[in-house]
């Protein structure tokens, strides 16, 4: 890896994902875009290019990663359907699901990736670019977000720059992404279970199953030793500033994350204000959470007072990693 040089960063395009597949052949570490947020893709079979992944991210190692293919057919040989995950595939793929799967017998994940675990964690993305270069490549990618572990998710290529600038080797700028929230993640369990809300409503994956999605156990992170979703540590998302959420006035001095159009008393004294989405749009407001708290972050407010915001639809992911944000970085 090109620690401590400048990381390359090509326009998407013909050029840049063949760049991309090569680099991945050569075990390099390349970010490249997806619908949700930007991704940090290592080859999911070379557990050295996994290990610098976890290095480049400051990435506790127990923390296991998502791999992403290009297809169903790809998908079943290293996962094991059963009639329900099918039927969430064939729903949602690609798109912003991931399905966690026993692994098959001869799953070529990497151990390192999956963390040791007999399941596995499985996404076909959307986004062109992202497909274009998981076709060239022709094996799983790993892909965790590409971000520093503990910062929030990138939705630019200059997020992916401001984080990992010199730790990695090729950034691919695929312009801001569509989504902004990562996938929705089910484990495929004897219960399907919502085992991190995301891009994908619970509601529409409800509808195909016919049942809804149980919970993971409250403490699942402490109790079993064994992580169901490790990734989801409450402080998984804290920008630098303090965060309170369902603000109603703003103390002098706070930055204003808003929402919709209610009036807030006290937004004269704010020392910034960004509105998430003015008309009230929940999919408007995913796509420029994680931009708008660093942009917060950024000009160095001390603390950002977050509006409500509705928990329905993708509100749930949006208050989700808010409450995440509000906990503070550890
Ligand atoms: O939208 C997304 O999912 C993005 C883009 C790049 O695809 N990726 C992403 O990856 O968010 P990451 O590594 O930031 O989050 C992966 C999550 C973590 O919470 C991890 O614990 C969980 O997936 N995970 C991975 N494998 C698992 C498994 N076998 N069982 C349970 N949870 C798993
Ligand atoms: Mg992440």
């Amino acid at each position: 890896m090109n620690v401590g040089l400048k990381t390359l960063i090509l326009p998407a395009g013909a050029a840049a994902t063949a760049a991309a597949a090569r680099a991945l052949a050569d075990g390099a570490l390349v970010a490249f875009p997806t619908e949700t947020v930007y991704g940090l893709g290592a080859d999911a079979t070379n557990a050295a290019a996994i290990a610098r992944l976890y290095q480049a991210k400051g990435r506790p190692a127990f923390n296991p990663l998502i791999a992403h293919v290009g297809d169903l057919g790809a998908a079943r040989q290293i996962g094991l359907f059963d009639a329900k995950a099918l039927a969430l595939a064939e729903a949602f793929w690609p798109g912003p699901l991931t399905l966690v799967l026993p692994k098959t017998a001869d799953c070529a994940v990497a151990d390192l990736a999956t963390a040791g675990l007999d399941t596995v964690a499985i996404r076909i993305p959307a986004h062109p670019v992202a497909r274009e270069i998981l076709r060239l490549f022709g094996r799983p990618v790993v892909a965790p977000s590409a971000n520093l572990s503990g910062h929030v998710s990138p939705t630019t290529a200059a997020h992916v720059q401001s984080d990992l600038n010199g730790r990695i080797d090729l950034i691919v700028d695929g312009g801001a992404v569509a989504v902004g929230v990562e996938s929705t993640i089910v484990g495929c369990f004897e219960a399907p279970m919502l085992l991190r809300p995301g891009g994908l409503p619970r509601a529409e994956i409800e509808r195909v199953l016919g049942r809804a999605l149980v919970q993971p156990p409250v403490d699942a992170d402490s109790d079993s030793g064994q992580p169901l979703a490790p990734g989801m540590l409450a402080s998984h998302y804290a920008p630098r500033a303090t965060v309170r959420l369902g603000a109603m006035r703003i103390e002098p001095g706070e930055a204003l994350l808003a929402f919709g159009s209610h009036p807030v008393s006290g937004i004269d004294a704010a020392s910034a204000v960004m509105n998430l989405s003015a008309r009230g749009d929940l999919a408007e407001a995913a796509a420029n959470l994680f931009g708008y708290l660093r942009a917060l972050d950024t000009r160095g407010a001390r603390t950002i007072a977050v509006m409500p915001i509705p928990d329905d639809g993708l509100g749930e992911a949006i208050n989700d990693r808010l409450r995440r944000a509000a906990v503070g970085r550890k």
